[in-house]
């Protein structure tokens, strides 16, 4: 029988078990940006854009969506290696592009590591379109 598979909006109660997936697909990633603290913020500044997936009261994906009031931004989305090419990545999507079209955004970015050929897969897929005439420039503020 399939699973129900619930998208929730993501809060700060959710974060020890979006933590645990975090630490399962970004074992290498997980540094200051995805602290308790960090996450309580970018939640409390981007209210109810952000969700995580459920079945059976498993969390088997996530993403952070976000707005500077001008554009959405996407971070961090992931689903749990069993549990993907099942359409959560897609439905995490839409519920984020969702939230950032009713804050009144009309364009959302995202940032892929090169060799990422999956999420540029996925990506593509799902309607988004490789820059060519960008690159990302970084700076440590602490
Ligand atoms: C990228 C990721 C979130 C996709 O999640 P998912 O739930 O597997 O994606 P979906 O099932 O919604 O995929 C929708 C469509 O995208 C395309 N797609 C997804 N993953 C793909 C892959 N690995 N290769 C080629 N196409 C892919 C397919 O067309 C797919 O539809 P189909 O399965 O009917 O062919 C998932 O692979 C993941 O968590 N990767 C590791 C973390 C990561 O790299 N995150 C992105 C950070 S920028």
């Amino acid at each position: 029988m399939c699973k129900e598979i619930r998208i929730n909006v993501f809060e700060i109660k959710d974060y020890d078990n979006v933590y645990k997936l975090w630490e399962e697909i970004f074992p290498d990633s997980t540094d200051s940006s995805y602290s308790k603290e960090q996450i309580e913020l970018f939640l409390s500044r981007n209210p109810g854009a952000s969700f995580f997936a459920e079945i059976d009261g498993k969390v088997v994906g996530a993403v952070l969506a976000g707005y500077d009031g001008r554009r959405g931004y996407i971070h961090h989305l992931g689903v749990l290696e069993s549990y993907r090419r099942k359409n959560i990545g897609k439905m995490l999507m839409d519920k984020a592009e969702e939230a950032l079209r009713n804050a009144g955004m009309n364009k959302v970015h995202l940032f892929v590591f090169k060799d990422n050929i999956n999420a540029k897969a996925f990506y593509n897929n799902i309607g988004f379109k490789q820059r060519y005439d960008l690159d990302m420039f970084s700076k440590a503020l602490k």
